[in-house]
């Protein structure tokens, strides 16, 4: 098959791209990544002269490089996106101009070079904040944070050109991922990193927030599964193996690192937090995909990961553009910083 990744270079592009060049070795990836302070080559360096891979260099909101990587695929899986929840409190705009109106580019330029089938990548986010029972696809929208919004004006503009022009759209919203290679500004790698060096985690509010976790690869096998069986016009859930409060997640994560539980460190609750997110995924489990990974092991691999493969990590929380942005929440949050 050949394929368009938008978005590889990051955590679970790069992840769904190792995948499909392991488990489909007639695959043939183009990987279209602006490379932002998210993106990075490293992340798939194995594959830099492989004949199965290209990385084209491009902002998805280039139509014409666009247009270029579409006229050779027959598949588009779109990940490329502003991600991180608290970098939309600070400032919303790339949040609007990728995830919307770089969705929308995508969607025009595949529907033109009739693309079989598109895979938008959504999340849990989109539901909002589900109190008590499980988020189903047909539910309604209540995103609450800027990026969440961004995430649903993206998710439903795709399901329209499913509705209004028959094009092939498949929607997944896919629960909170961790795994290797996820940038060290999301809680899980925020919080092993720090405390490989004996650094705080700042735990926002009274970390009673639930959210249902993920292994980054059960993710990649759940897409593969979407884009070989997935129904056009579908939208699936994709949920993980384990729901637990953040100050639970934390104190475990903690106690397998053989760190002390003093390294948490309480700060004011972040605004517009959502208080628990939950899917249910048995549209997605009778096309035969259920989360493999064990909760615990992969918790161990990921740590392992971020343990053996520091200068990854170091590289990013020594380097200019990681250090600005914590400078800004820590003004946003009013709390002195702790050194990352
Ligand atoms: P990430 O932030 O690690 O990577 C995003 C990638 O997109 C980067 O490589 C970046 O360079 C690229 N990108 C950003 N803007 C671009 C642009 N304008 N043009 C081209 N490339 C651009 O993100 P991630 O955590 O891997 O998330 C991937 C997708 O999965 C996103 O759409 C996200 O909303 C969705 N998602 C993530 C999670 C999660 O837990 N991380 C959960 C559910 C859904
Ligand atoms: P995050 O990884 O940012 O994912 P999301 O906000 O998309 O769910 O955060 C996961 C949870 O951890 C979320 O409830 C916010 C909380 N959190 C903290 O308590 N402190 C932090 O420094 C971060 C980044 C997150």
């Amino acid at each position: 098959m050949k394929l368009l990744v938008t978005g590889g270079l990051g955590f679970i592009g790069s992840n769904f791209i190792r995948h499909m060049l392991s488990a489909h070795p007639d695959c043939q990836i183009t990987n279209l990544d602006k490379q932002t302070y998210a993106g990075n080559p490293e992340n798939l360096k194995e594959f830099k002269k492989n004949s199965h891979y290209t990385w084209v260099k491009a902002d998805i909101l280039d139509r014409k490089k666009v247009d270029a990587c579409m006229s050779r695929v027959e598949a588009v899986v779109h990940f490329a996106a502003e991600t991180h929840v608290d970098r939309s409190i600070l400032d919303s705009g790339d949040f609007i101009r990728t995830n919307v109106l770089g969705t929308q580019v995508l969607l025009e330029s595949a529907k033109a070079s009739g693309v079989k089938r598109f895979v938008h990548v959504s999340t849990d986010e989109v539901y909002g904040s589900k109190e008590t029972g499980d988020s189903r696809e047909e539910d309604v929208l209540l995103p609450n944070s800027p990026y969440a919004s961004s995430k649903a004006a993206s998710d439903l503009l795709a399901r329209s050109y499913f509705v209004t022009y028959g094009f092939p759209v498949i929607v997944t919203r896919s629960s909170n991922n961790f795994g290797p290679y996820q940038y060290p500004e999301k809680a899980i790698p925020l919080l092993i990193t720090n405390a490989l060096e004996d650094k705080s985690f700042p735990l926002y509010g009274d970390g009673l927030q639930v959210r249902d976790w993920l292994y980054v690869l059960d993710h990649a096998k759940a897409l593969d599964t979407v884009l070989e069986r997935g129904v056009p016009g579908e939208i699936y859930n994709i949920g993980g193996t384990r729901s637990c409060a953040n100050v639970d997640l934390v104190k475990n994560i903690l106690n397998l690192m053989n760190k002390s539980e003093s390294l948490i460190q309480r700060i004011p609750d972040r605004p517009g937090h959502d208080r628990r997110y939950a899917l249910n995924c048995d549209r997605l489990r009778a096309l035969g995909w259920k989360p493999r990974a064990s909760f615990e092991d992969a918790l161990r691999q990921t740590i392992g990961w971020y343990k053996q493969n520091k200068p990854w990590w170091s590289k990013i929380k020594s380097g200019r553009e990681y250090r600005t942005y914590y400078k800004k929440q820590y003004v946003r949050e009013g709390r002195l910083a702790v050194r990352h």
